[in-house]
């Protein structure tokens, strides 16, 4: 059997004040996957990384990293992973070339090869045209391209990223994927990757976990998961008509579950959502037996199951992007920055 490149087994973080950030989580991932944690903000996400890149003692369980133990073997694995933190760690007063060249040497590397490997990632991230410009010059989507590729000098054979998007607008955050894409494809890399961003995990990943209060709820890839959800998605809205929303939701839910063709519901603030094999023929008996309850509903929409209903149906709620980009700009940064050791 093939080693797995990350093993964890039952880890548990417990912070000196107490918090429970991680919860007894268990996870393999194999060589050459892509492979993500999905989570809110205050999930466990980045005490997690933390942990499995040795930088942050575990309380519990066990984790292992090409076979090595977080515990006994740090130095053996720093030198085979890779890591870029939340926060961007170029130098602005450096070139790409002199910050790429500069973390070579801080891995002691030999000369020719340094040089080698920066014309490489020059090239790989699309920055050999801007190689000696000032990096304090690039935009911020060329910034992280810089870091990413300062993170692989010494040829990792595993990346993690810790909400490698988080603070890119749109535009530049679906740039960063085809890059991540090439690195996972091109260089082999396996790599781990955080995200609030459901958009974005199933987009590059094989495989994920969604991770909600220090406990993965569901794992497999995006696809399997979509499919677990039993069909097609009739996401339903309800009018107020003097009862409130909520009688309404659970009038239909009671209605509904007792449809033959009716796989699953899930209820939540707003609405219900129904899902249902070949959705759209089924669309006009959901309405015509809500109809005989006399529940009235005001909104209809039919799509495929997303991430997001995923996410939903594990966690009982829905994650906001612009709320965790607000508080995540108003957290304070990693404290790992490359350059700050
Ligand atoms: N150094 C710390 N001491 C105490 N609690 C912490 C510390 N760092 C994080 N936490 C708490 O642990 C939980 C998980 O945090 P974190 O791993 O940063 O989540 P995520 O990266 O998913 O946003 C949160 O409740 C957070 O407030
Ligand atoms: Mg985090």
């Amino acid at each position: 059997m093939v080693t797995p490149v990350i093993e964890v087994r039952d880890l548990e973080k417990i912070y000196p004040d107490g918090t429970r950030a991680v919860r007894g989580i268990s996870f393999e991932v194999e060589e050459g996957e892509f492979f993500g944690f999905l989570g809110p903000n205050g999930a466990g996400k980045s005490t997690t990384i933390k942990i499995l890149i040795t930088l942050l003692r575990k309380t519990g369980g066990t984790v292992r990293i090409m076979g090595l133990d977080v515990s006994r073997q740090t130095d053996a694995i720093r030198r085979v992973i890779g890591y870029a933190a939340q926060e961007v760690g170029v130098d602005d007063d450096l070139t790409a070339r002199e910050n790429l060249m500069l973390q070579g040497e801080l891995y002691h590397m030999e000369r020719t090869l340094l040089r080698q490997r920066t014309d490489e990632l020059l090239e790989l991230m699309d920055l050999a045209s801007d190689a000696d410009r000032l990096a304090g010059s690039f935009s911020g989507g060329m910034r992280k391209r810089l870091d990413l590729a300062t993170g692989l000098m010494h040829r990792p054979r595993l990346l993690f990223l810790d909400e490698p998007t988080t603070g890119l607008d749109p535009q530049n955050r679906a740039n960063l994927w085809i890059y991540l894409d090439r690195l996972n494809k091109q260089e082999k890399l396996t790599i781990f990757l955080t995200t609030h961003y459901m958009e974005e995990a199933d987009k590059l990943c094989n495989r994920l976990a969604i991770i909600d209060h220090g406990q993965i709820k569901t794992l497999g890839s995006p696809r399997q998961l979509k499919q677990e959800l039993g069909g097609d998605v009739i996401a339903l809205r309800f009018a107020t008509n003097g009862q409130d929303v909520t009688t309404q939701a659970q009038q239909a839910c009671a209605v509904l579950s007792g449809a033959p063709f009716v796989a699953n519901i899930d209820r939540f603030d707003e609405g219900i959502n129904v899902y249902a094999q070949n959705g759209g023929s089924v669309v006009p008996d959901v309405l015509r037996l809500l109809d005989d309850a006399g529940v009235h509903v005001t909104q209809l929409s039919l799509t495929s199951p997303s991430l997001d209903d995923v996410f939903l149906k594990h966690t009982g709620y829905k994650i906001r992007d612009e709320e965790l980009d607000r508080n995540w700009r108003n957290q304070r940064g990693g404290p790992f920055g490359r350059r700050r050791r």
